[in-house]
């Protein structure tokens, strides 16, 4: 429910210059505030529809306003910073005076054009949506305050009201530690009762408690705990232990701000960052990598490389093998990346900087470095041997891993040799795997990559695996196209079981299973993948056939749950999985043991932040040689684009550089009669070129120059020189090329590419290349200081979708009219609603007929 605006409401609601400005502020303010928001619920705000109060009560309130929406989106972006509402309003009288005179001098009162077309500018409306909307702020005050700041912080600064900030709740099942987002729902909707605007993330299991809108704080805390309790194993606690947060139970001690400290540029710190202050290498992680020298010298570093060209870069033998690296069979060649040895060792400095190492540490150890969500990223659990220790939150998560491993190398048993039958005594040999994002695309990639590996397609005969992802029916006909449900097993895999895609699709699917074989057939036919037991028995799967995973796998990174061996096992029996998790398993060990200058995820991080953030390159180009990988780039665009995909750091300071990269790729070399165009002479790509030694499927044909694989590899090793070298006018000319076609047959070169050569392509090589792109991802998150598990920005718009979903049924159901959004949206929605109106409005159930 973002706010909207409504023209000719405010248009005869606001006649008064003032009150239309004040207006028009207030709109500035919550449209940026919505476009901060991650929730359910975003702030909204209404104007009134007749002015029945005096002005000045209109005035009054509309400061209030002002006030609450300011402090809120603040409060939203970053706790430990927000605007001050004296300033603030101080400000704003300012303005009104400043500007009254002119405003005044409207005999007319402004309409609606007037307000928007900023007629009477404000400085501060400007102000306060270039702030809101996340853009670097100069001189933001983001560091650690000096003492004079810290004494004219308190000289020039209110203490602020302690029901006015923003709280963040988590919640927790006690007995696994692991979430369940339906418990902080049912709380939110308890909470709404009682206050409008508390706020919920779709997958997460946080509650944003908002400034206190009239109910006393500690007492509606107090409730939430009471309500928390009644709810069993549910456990409420503060989301973010150790980061400039509250305590919850100081909040309930009313002392919670006593000690907080007004800066400069309304900048607040807790006084636990106070502490934190006199410790330099965790007051590292408040400082953004741009602000220290490696970052700085690398900078300077660009104009030397400017001179240079990867022609003569690559002339240079000692250069070129330093920059060759090979681990456990695969061999990395980065020397066609626009850099030199200087380069790498001021990329080395800028990843001490970083704190790369103990980055990387943390996460091993399971450290809540995913701290917006206030969780461990252990991922590499998942992969681990049996007899490895690994701990989250003081556990040792291995053998839990273990459990669920084992759990699916039986059930994957009894299913292919026919012991576990559906409900008419079928062996179920096909399986529909129902998920979406992190709960499909990996799966699909490793899939696609097995299905024609040789060792695999032995273990797959006689069976056929499909995935159904997106909501569109169209995917369902597809899904289940020549499929008997008869011989089918559903795998429902979601990690909050929450996803409106999954779950309607899981509803569809599993009314095609019970209109064929009766409802009780689900139980046979119907199993889950998730994190959500709860939910999962809810909807009518037996939790015996449940398959667990835990809140420290991020979505994109769940491919070695169970969200991709259950399928996968399904398919190809556990013993090929086995070997994926190795291959992954092996990369974690190098990843975290070997030495920068050996380490191909970290080389492979630092080169993508050398090229995005030094060299201007936003976009990369991932070109497998090989079919089998065709679904590797959707599944690393994922991985990457959800992971780094941030504007603001790990402690919520808006970023002054790019972050995250824009990948695409297809397998060459369908890429290349394709978009190469564009990457030869068009824009520069950084490229990586991923090639396989021996082919899964080789073909001879007696007579031919060539294999077909030796066909294919060729282009894998042409492709980087053409990028690099490029073709010059000289050489044109040498070839009589006429002058006109010059320009057009000309190559820059210097396009920056590495060539990554994997031995072959079985299951262990797969989860090799998996792994090593996955660290690759949390490299660049590491050094751009952002949080690279979290993923706020897909939120707003399955909010909105929420809205949508509301005004389609009204419509269809009750004919009511399209109401509550903006111009286009409804012309758009009336038009879509009109031109169907032909489907009744409540149809009979009705499955695809493919
Ligand atoms: O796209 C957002 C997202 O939350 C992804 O991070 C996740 O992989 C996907 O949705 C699916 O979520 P779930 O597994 O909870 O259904």
């Amino acid at each position: 429910m973002p706010w909207q605006c409504c023209p000719r409401q405010e248009t005869s609601n606001f006649m008064d210059p003032e009150l239309a400005r004040l207006n028009a502020l207030m709109r500035e303010s919550t449209v940026a505030m919505n476009n901060l928001l991650h929730a359910d619920m975003p702030w909204q705000y209404s104007p009134q529809q007749e002015l029945s109060n005096s002005k000045d009560d209109e005035l009054a309130r509309l400061e209030a306003l002002v006030r609450e929406a300011t402090h809120d989106m603040d409060s939203i972006r970053q706790q430990s910073t927000y605007w001050d509402t004296e300033i603030l309003m101080q400000e704003v009288q300012k303005q009104w005076e400043e500007s009254s005179p002119m405003c005044g001098a409207q005999s007319e009162p402004p309409n609606q054009e007037h307000v928007d077309d900023k007629e009477c500018p404000s400085e501060l409306q400007q102000q306060i949506a270039t702030t809101s909307i996340g853009e670097p702020e100069q001189n933001n005050a983001t560091t650690i305050p000096s003492e004079v700041e810290k004494s004219n912080a308190s000289a020039n600064f209110k203490e602020p009201d302690a029901e006015n900030v923003t709280t963040t709740l988590m919640l927790k099942q006690e007995s696994m530690n692991c979430s369940y987002p339906e418990l902080p729902r049912q709380l939110h909707e308890y909470m709404l009762g009682h206050q409008d605007g508390a706020c919920l993330g779709d997958d997460t299991s946080s509650m944003v408690i908002p400034s206190d809108n009239g109910v006393a704080r500690k007492s509606l805390l107090m409730e939430m705990i009471k309500k928390s309790e009644e709810i069993d194993g549910c456990m409420l606690e503060d989301s973010k232990k150790d980061g400039p947060s509250l305590d919850l139970h100081r909040i309930l001690a009313n002392d919670c701000h006593s000690n907080w400290l007004e800066l400069p540029r309304q900048r607040r710190l807790h006084p636990t960052m106070m502490e934190v202050e006199e410790n330099e290498v965790e007051m590292a992680s408040t400082t953004l990598i741009c602000d220290t020298q490696p970052w700085k010298d690398l900078k300077a570093h660009v104009e030397d490389i400017k001179k240079t060209h990867l022609r003569d870069l690559m002339n240079d033998k000692e250069r070129c093998e330093s920059m060759m690296v090979e681990f456990d069979g695969m061999f990395l060649d980065y020397s066609r990346q626009c850099a030199t040895l200087d380069t790498m060792a001021k990329l080395y400095k800028l990843a001490e900087a970083a704190s790369l190492k103990q980055q990387i540490n943390r996460m091993y150890s399971g450290e809540h470095i995913n701290s917006t969500e206030n969780r461990s990223v252990l991922h590499v659990a998942l992969r681990a041997p049996r007899d490895a220790v690994i701990n989250s939150d003081g556990k040792n998560v291995v053998p839990d891993v273990w459990n669920v491993l084992d759990k699916i190398r039986d059930f994957s048993e009894k299913v292919r040799s026919g012991s576990w039958v559906g409900a008419t005594g079928k062996p179920l040999k096909d399986v529909i795997a129902i998920g979406i994002g992190g709960s499909f695309l990996g799966p699909l990639f490793v899939h696609t990559a097995l299905q024609t590996d040789p060792e695999a397609v032995e273990f797959a005969k006689g069976r056929q695996l499909r995935f159904l992802a997106n909501v569109d029916p169209i995917d369902v006909a597809r899904s289940i196209a020549g499929l008997n449900p008869e011989t089918a097993l559903v795998v429902v895999v979601s990690k909050t079981f929450t996803t409106a895609e999954t779950m309607l699709n899981a509803r569809t699917i599993r009314e095609w299973i019970s209109s064929a074989l009766g409802p009780s057939a689900v139980a046979k036919h119907m199993v889950a993948v998730s994190t959500n037991l709860t939910l999962v028995e809810k909807f009518g799967i037996d939790p015996n056939n449940a398959f667990a995973f835990w809140d420290w796998v991020g979505g994109r990174y769940s491919v070695c749950s169970a969200v991709g061996v259950l399928p996968l096992s399904l398919q190809y029996g556990f013993s090929i999985v086995e070997k994926f998790l190795k291959g992954a398993s092996s990369i974690d060990d190098h990843f975290r043991s070997a030495p920068f200058e050996k380490n191909i995820p970290v080389l492979l991080g630092l080169l993508s932040v050398w090229n995005v953030s030094f060299l201007g390159y936003p976009a990369r180009a991932i070109l497998p040689y090989s079919q089998a990988l065709e679904k590797f780039a959707p599944h690393i665009q994922q991985v990457s684009m959800e992971s780094n995909g941030k504007g603001v750091s790990i402690d919520g300071v808006p970023l002054p550089y790019e972050a995250g990269e824009i990948d695409f790729g297809e397998p060459g070399t369908n890429g290349q009669h394709s978009f190469y165009q564009l990457i030869h002479q068009g824009r520069v790509i950084p490229c990586d070129f991923i090639g396989i030694v021996k082919s899964q499927q080789p073909v001879y044909l007696k007579g031919e120059v060539v294999s077909n694989h030796d066909e294919l590899m060729s282009n894998f090793f042409a492709q980087p020189d053409a990028l690099a070298y490029g073709k010059t006018a000289e050489q044109l000319l040498k070839e009589n090329v006429s002058q006109h076609l010059i320009p057009h047959k000309t190559f820059s070169g210097n396009r920056p590419s590495l060539s990554l050569l994997l031995p072959s392509l079985g299951a262990y090589n797969i989860g090799q290349l998996l792994a090593s792109y996955e660290h690759r991802v949390a490299v660049e998150g590491f050094v751009w200081g952002i949080n690279s598990f979290d993923q706020w920005g897909v939120e707003l718009g399955k909010s909105l979708a929420t809205q949508v979903r509301k005004q389609l049924h009204a419509s269809r159901t009750k004919s009511e009219p399209v109401e509550g959004f903006n111009f286009s949206t409804t012309k758009l929605l009336t038009r879509y609603l009109q031109a169907s109106s032909d489907i009744p409005a409540d149809p009979p159930t009705l499955l695809p007929r493919i």
